[in-house]
Parts: structure tokens; C-alpha cells; sequence
């Protein structure tokens, strides 16, 4: 090679480092990692259909950058989920990684949130630790103590003083138990029994003949969203409200991807929860009737953090200026606040978990369909647990 050519290949090398590199600073790549398949598909498709709604809302443009959604199924397998991270990270260069279905999922992932310095947005998994797995978990859904504390404090004002709880054996159902036990004492609430079921496929029978012969005024509920459905029928099967037991649960129980299906068996069952499809509002009313009309299905509480996990993004993305360096779209993050459907929310800046109202809720028939209407509400609760640890 001569000088000259020499000369010409070096400057067409440089022109294409030069649009390459252009390339990845036009472009922000959010890899969103969510179980489209296997038992908890249904948050994957709640949450992949509202970041996809959330886009076609708003555009594909933040501040000069182009946002490129990488949708990867995970399986609910957690070595699958760090393993789709890592190569989002590392091949696609993601700026961002979200979604997570299942605390198991969400813990496999905070490592390579660490060493990587990438903002990981938790849309669904709600055990309280994830967000103290790295600094850089950023939670857009919920906790589970910060939605028990509320029904468990609600009860014994109720005339529910002693309770059974029933919850899956795994860290959303462990933080539901312990929060609800802790909060219902000082209420002056008994707990007189504390059953786990396995996570996946639990047959509840056993315990609910448990529950029963231990002769509660209620049974507290909580298992994963898709799970709920089986505990209501086999609670509707084995007639314990004949012995006056009443149910009483989070929102996960009735979730309303599947609540509809559940007939009457579910009407009247109380709950806490920070999003309800029947939410008084103008922003969840828009959003209730978008998502019909996009994936033909009612929102739920997964989908909702989905939505709000988009929004984070794009919030922060702005306020950087378009800069989507990791740790500076992180602090960008911590402190927003905005209204959600769900209602007012931020993020806050310590935990970088989320603030917000949470509903004490009763199932009604609404127009022909079941809904969770909230009939009181207990304004921005923090996850009690980093509360308390303070
Ligand atoms: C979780 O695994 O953290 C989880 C999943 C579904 C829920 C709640 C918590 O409804």
C-alpha cells in the first residue's frame, strides 16, 4: 500500500468509526426482559403491550435520540434472564435494561446492573430488597409491604381480629406475611397461623382446610398476578365464608387481567393495591380505553408499571439532555415525580423505589363486569420496610 492509498483507506476507516459512533449516540436501546412464555406470561404480555403503547404515544424521539425497544422472552427462568442482560449489555449495548416479572429475576440481574453502571428499571417484581441489590435498580411498580400495611391496618378497624395468612413461599409472599402480621399487632390483630404454599402450581386444599379449622374472622391472601384465580375457586369450593371467614387479599389475588373471569365468587372480596382498571381518573380512564384498543385487554397493575417504567425513561432522558451515559440517566431518575394512571407518583431519591397512593378496594359489578373499585385511600406510602430502617 502507498502513502496515498494508505491515506484514503485510514480517512473511509475513520468516516466509518465516525457514523458508527454517531449511530450509537443517536440511538438509545432499552432491552426490556419480561417472561413472554411459560406460567407468568401474562405479565410479559401486559407489560411489553404498554411499553409498545407508551411509544406509540409518544413518539420514538426524546431529546434528539431515537429509543430502540429490544423485546427478549426470559422464560421466568432467572439464569436466563442474566444471561439475555449480559449479552443486551455487552452486544447490543443497551442503555438501559427493564422489566423483570419475578423477584427471582430481578435478583439474577442486579450484578450486571452494577458492573455495568445500567439503569434497571423493575416494572413488576415487588419483594422489598431488589432495589437494595444495586444502586442502579430504579422500581416503577410496588412492593409488597407497601400494599399489605395498608389492608392490614384497615382490618381490625373492620371487625377482623384474628387472621390466617396464606402466601406463596418465595420473597413477595414472605415480605406480604411479615408486613401484614407486624402491622395487624399494633392494631391489635392476632395472627394465628402463618401458611406457604409453593410458588408454582400450589394446590391450595390442604391449607385451606388449615385455615378453616383454625377458625379466623379472615384469610389474607396474597400469590402472584395469573395465580389468584385457583385460590378464589378453591376459597369458593371449600364454602369457607359459611363458617364466617372472610377473604381478604392484595391486588395481586385479583388481578385484572383475570378478575373478570372469576364470577361471582370474587364479589365483595376487600383488597389493597395501587392500581385499579377502574380507577377514577381522566389519565387512567385515556389509558384504560387505549389499551383496549391496542391489545384489545384491560389494563393491570404489571402493565401499569410497565407504562410508568417508559415514562421514567423518557423523563430522565430529557432532563440529561439527551446524555444516556448510565449513572447520569440514573440521577436523573431519582426525584421525578409525575401523575400516573394510577395517580400521583415519584421516585424516591434514597430507595429509588416507588411513592404512591394505595387503595383499600372492593369487588363490584360494574356495567356487567367485575371490577376493584377503591372506596379509601392511603396518600404516598413508601415501602415501609427501608422506612423503618432508617
Ligand atoms: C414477584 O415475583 O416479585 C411478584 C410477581 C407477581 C406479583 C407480585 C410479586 O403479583
Amino acid at each position: 500500500m502507498n502513502r496515498r492509498h494508505f491515506l484514503i483507506a485510514a480517512t473511509a476507516g475513520l468516516g466509518l468509526l465516525a457514523a458508527t459512533g454517531a449511530y450509537a449516540q443517536q440511538t438509545v436501546k432499552i432491552g426490556l426482559i419480561l417472561p413472554m412464555s411459560g406460567p407468568f406470561a401474562s405479565t410479559g404480555r401486559q407489560i411489553e403491550g404498554m411499553a409498545k403503547l407508551y411509544m406509540a404515544q409518544n413518539g420514538n424521539m426524546v431529546a434528539g435520540k431515537k429509543i430502540e425497544l429490544i423485546v427478549k422472552d426470559d422464560t421466568g427462568v432467572a439464569d436466563v434472564t442474566k444471561r439475555i442482560a449480559q449479552e443486551l449489555v455487552v452486544n447490543e449495548k443497551v442503555s438501559v435494561l427493564a422489566g423483570f416479572g419475578l423477584t427471582p429475576l430481578a435478583l439474577a440481574t442486579a450484578p450486571i446492573a452494577t458492573q455495568a453502571k445500567i439503569p434497571t428499571i423493575v416494572m413488576a417484581a415487588a419483594t422489598s430488597i431488589i432495589t437494595e441489590q444495586s444502586p442502579y435498580i430504579v422500581r416503577t411498580g410496588f412492593t409488597l409491604p407497601q400494599v399489605t400495611a395498608p389492608l392490614a391496618e384497615w382490618a381490625p378497624k373492620n371487625g377482623i381480629k384474628k387472621v390466617v395468612t396464606l402466601v406463596s413461599d418465595y420473597g413477595p409472599g414472605h415480605d406480604a406475611e411479615k408486613a401484614f402480621k407486624e402491622t395487624f399487632a399494633k392494631g391489635g390483630g392476632q395472627v394465628l397461623a402463618e401458611l406457604r404454599v409453593p410458588m408454582a402450581n400450589p394446590e391450595f386444599a390442604p391449607f385451606l382446610q388449615r385455615a378453616r379449622d383454625a377458625k379466623p374472622d379472615a384469610l389474607f391472601v396474597f400469590v402472584p398476578s395469573g395465580v389468584g384465580s385457583a385460590v378464589m375457586k378453591q376459597f369458593a369450593e371449600r364454602e369457607l365464608a359459611k363458617d364466617g371467614i372472610r377473604l381478604i387479599v392484595t391486588g395481586d389475588v385479583l388481578d385484572d387481567d383475570i378478575l373478570n373471569n372469576m364470577g361471582d365468587t370474587a364479589l365483595g372480596v376487600v383488597s389493597s393495591h395501587h392500581y385499579s382498571a377502574a380507577h377514577n381518573s381522566p389519565e387512567n380512564k385515556a389509558l384504560v380505553e387505549a389499551f383496549k384498543k391496542s391489545n384489545n385487554m384491560r389494563p393491570n397493575f404489571h402493565g401499569v408499571g410497565g407504562y410508568d417504567g417508559m415514562h421514567l425513561i423518557y423523563l430522565a432522558l430529557k432532563k440529561t439532555n439527551g446524555d444516556a451515559d448510565g449513572t447520569k440517566l440514573l440521577e436523573a431518575m431519582k426525584g421525578q415525580s409525575w401523575t400516573s394512571p394510577r395517580g400521583p407518583v415519584s421516585i424516591d431519591p434514597e430507595t429509588r423505589d416507588i411513592v404512591q397512593n394505595v387503595f383499600i378496594r372492593k369487588v363490584e359489578r360494574v356495567n356487567g363486569e367485575l371490577y376493584n373499585v377503591e372506596f379509601a385511600t392511603i396518600e404516598k406510602v413508601k415501602d415501609p420496610v427501608k422506612a423503618a430502617k432508617k
